[in-house]
């Protein structure tokens, strides 16, 4: 399976912060916001991603993550002339996809929990038997998501949900669940992505491919309850929510999440000393005194 991290967009709801960079080269907290979308694929043992960004965004993050060697990856750009919506990520990346099944994630999404590499596991198994999944988490602010109307399937399963409908932005939501930013398709997703026309605000919307896969039943849904944090981190206002729960999160713990260097260490993508040119560069950085924990063993999971 291939992965996509969608990172362009002008950024214009965090100006003047994204005059002069791009939003997913913003901290949260002590580390660029694009490390949080790249440890999630990662957890989804992905390991051919691709990154899609402005013209002159990618140099920068290209400068940032490099070839993807230093966390036992490969990583490959792609430029999106401009933001044309979310789908287009799929014909921008028709070659690197190839016959393959893809995932992608928005470069400003963040998730965290215990049981995500379990719930990305299943999503990407169903991907290669040729079923798409989304992912739904329990918004007050609907209308400012895509949205997914569900119906419970199985009792036994809290996770386990059939989806009637798909709406983007919708003026009157059928539910509370939106439709976070990570998706995972079967192989094929490249001409279904050319089939999607322009929605009325001009954007080729994830939410109409999505809507594809559902009126071919091929669509499954996972919740994330109770235990998952699901941020966007794509305003002023949730780019400090986003930093302060990643604070809040690091001090508790007493260590870093969502650390791409050690998934790949833990995975055994790298060795121990591919690890330490990490150590190295990051220097005396609290990002770099926790790969240090991690290259001592004093941090074993
Ligand atoms: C996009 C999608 C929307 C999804 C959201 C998640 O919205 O169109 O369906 O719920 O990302 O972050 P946008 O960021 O374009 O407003």
């Amino acid at each position: 399976m291939k992965g996509i991290i969608l990172a362009g967009g002008a950024g214009t709801r965090l100006y003047p912060l994204t005059i002069v960079t791009s939003k997913q080269l913003l901290p949260v907290y002590n580390k660029p916001m694009i490390y949080y979308p790249l440890s999630t694929l990662m957890l989804a043992r992905i390991k051919e991603i691709l990154i899609i960004s402005t013209p002159e965004d990618t140099p920068r993050i290209k400068s940032l993550l490099g070839d993807g060697s230093a966390f036992g990856i490969s990583l490959e750009y792609a430029v999106q002339e401009k933001p044309e919506g979310l789908a287009q990520a799929f014909t921008i990346g028709r070659d690197f996809i190839g016959d393959d099944s893809c995932a992608m994630i928005l470069g400003d999404n963040i998730f965290y929990g215990n049981g995500l590499g379990a719930k990305l596991a299943a999503a990407k198994r169903s991907a290669e038997e040729g079923k798409a999944t989304i992912f739904g988490y329990y918004v007050e602010d609907p209308h400012r998501f895509g949205i997914m109307e569900i119906e419970r399937v199985k009792t036994d399963n809290d996770s386990n949900f059939r989806v009637i409908s798909v709406e983007e932005k919708p003026k009157e939501p059928k539910s509370n669940y939106a439709i976070v930013g990570l998706y995972f398709y079967p192989k094929g997703v490249s001409d279904k992505a050319d089939k999607v026309k322009p929605s009325a605000r001009g954007e080729l919307e994830i939410t109409t491919l999505n809507d594809m896969y559902l009126k071919e039943n091929i669509l499954n849904a996972q919740l994330l309850g109770r235990g998952y944090t699901w941020m966007d981190a794509g305003t002023v206002d949730s780019l400090r929510k986003a930093t302060n729960f990643v604070c809040m999160i690091e001090q508790y713990q007493g260590m870093s999440i969502s650390a791409p260097e050690e998934i790949a260490y833990r995975y055994e993508w790298i060795d121990r000393e591919k690890l330490s040119e990490s150590v190295k560069r990051y220097g005396k950085s609290p990002y770099g005194e926790h790969l240090k924990a991690v290259l001592e063993d004093r941090i074993i999971i």
